[in-house]
């Protein structure tokens, strides 16, 4: 059932005057076709009341692993290189077919259930066709790529280290069977680690093949201090001019922390359209460091949200994230520099730029597609409450608990809880 009337709801719609209404929301084939009061309900729909309840657009994670989420708990108290090297790399060596599928479905269960309806996400470097799996039969919506990881390190385990041409090839091969799956549902992102684990010719060949295949490329730059002095060492570069010098820098990238950066890094962001997924909860736990984007929302470079792994921050709640990412700047910057609304902004019509979906997702507007959470925000006890920005009450105070419905396409994927699996027929 892809036809719903949504009625009697506050809808926050996040289009362009960021209008916040009430009434009813009509879809049709998973499509929203009418927004409206008193709407009239057809034969052919499922209506669910919404009295008391707000719609909001699905949040939008620029930056997930679910792989790492059977990792959760492993590696606490570690900073970036020490967590990826003794904990992380040999925990994804001993993944197999099974647990990459049983990580990714339960990670997009946690996901589905606190009102994320759209991930970019990043797997380990083999049994990914298995994760596309899990994505395709929860019905989340998602850009996902194996992870490439073809430089000779010693540090990364030897079941990590793969040959540049049969990462590359390993790499379009699952572009080719899931890019485009389910009306576009599932898209393929090619995902070279970071730039320490790739060599130059398998980061120009990146460039050029998602020129060719029009997808995104996803990586991770400049979250840690020691990440960047290796980055230094082996290219000479600072990290985001070193993947400009080789091409990378373009509307495609999405990169996820971009804790240090300088001004010629700025620049570059902004002048080639770079997307920057802010992972706070992720910056914080492994002690990575707290990204300039007060800054960079002044200049205006494309932001996200993101909760990487769950070993990150130990929670792939978009909550959790759009509190930090407020909260983390007030001490520094004061109290309205990261305001409600712009935290709100980037976990939903700011994630739907970086995807290059801003027609499709991110806002409830005629047209678009129905990737909805219905949230009920009736635990929040205030007086008066008409006078208090609804916005500001989920950045700073709504939680997972709250949501009970949410929406992808049109399918209603979890309702009070219980996340259902829409497609079983892989
Ligand atoms: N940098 C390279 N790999 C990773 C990873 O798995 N997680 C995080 N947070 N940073 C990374
Ligand atoms: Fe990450």
């Amino acid at each position: 059932m892809r036809n719903i009337l949504i009625k009697n709801a506050e809808i926050i719609t996040m289009n362009k005057q960021e209008e916040i209404i009430q009434g009813d929301i009509r879809i049709k084939d998973g499509i929203i076709i009418e927004i409206g009061s008193g709407l009239t309900p057809r034969g052919d729909e499922k209506i669910i009341d919404a009295t008391n309840r707000t719609v909001i657009p699905g949040f939008i994670q620029t930056h997930i692993h679910l792989c790492q989420t059977l990792f959760r708990g492993k590696g606490d108290d570690l900073e970036l290189m020490d967590w990826l090297r003794n904990r992380i790399w040999p925990l994804e060596a001993a993944h197999d077919e099974e647990s990459i599928y049983y990580s990714a479905m339960l990670g997009i269960g946690e996901l589905i259930t606190s009102g994320t309806t759209t991930i970019v996400d990043m797997e380990t470097v083999h049994h990914t066709d298995y994760a596309f799996q899990a994505i395709a039969q929860s019905g989340i919506r998602a850009l996902s790529g194996k992870v490439m990881m073809d430089q000779k390190n010693t540090d990364i385990p030897q079941a990590l280290q793969e040959d540049t041409l049969s990462s590359l090839q390993e790499s379009v091969d699952l572009l080719e069977k899931w890019n485009g799956y389910g009306e576009g549902r599932i898209q393929y992102a090619f995902s070279p680690r970071f730039v320490i684990s790739c060599t130059e010719p398998l980061l120009t060949e990146v460039r050029d093949l998602s020129a060719r295949y029009g997808v995104k490329v996803h990586t991770h730059a400049s979250e840690n201090l020691g990440e960047i002095e290796i980055v230094k060492a082996m290219t000479g570069m600072r990290n985001v001019v070193y993947l400009d010098h080789l091409g990378l820098a373009n509307d495609r990238l999405i990169l996820a922390h971009c804790v240090w950066l300088d001004e010629e890094e700025h620049r570059i962001l902004h002048d080639r359209g770079v997307h920057v997924s802010h992972c706070p909860g992720s910056n914080l736990k492994l002690a990575s460091g707290v990204a300039d984007i007060p800054g960079m929302l002044h200049e205006h470079i494309s932001l996200s949200l993101g909760a990487d792994g769950a070993p990150c921050n130990n929670n792939l709640d978009m909550f959790n994230e759009m509190r930090l990412a407020a909260l983390i700047q007030k001490p520094l910057h004061g109290p309205t520099t990261m305001d409600a609304r712009s935290v709100f902004r980037m976990a939903t019509i700011g994630g739907a730029r970086a995807v290059g979906m801003e027609d499709l997702i991110g806002s409830i507007e005629v047209g678009k597609k129905a990737d909805l959470a219905i949230l009920n925000l009736y635990n929040f006890h205030t007086f008066p409450s008409y006078d208090v920005d609804p916005i500001s009450r989920i950045v700073y105070s709504a939680t997972r608990a709250d949501v009970e419905t949410t929406i992808v396409d049109g399918k209603i994927l979890m309702e009070r809880g219980i996340h259902q699996t829409v497609d079983k027929e892989i």
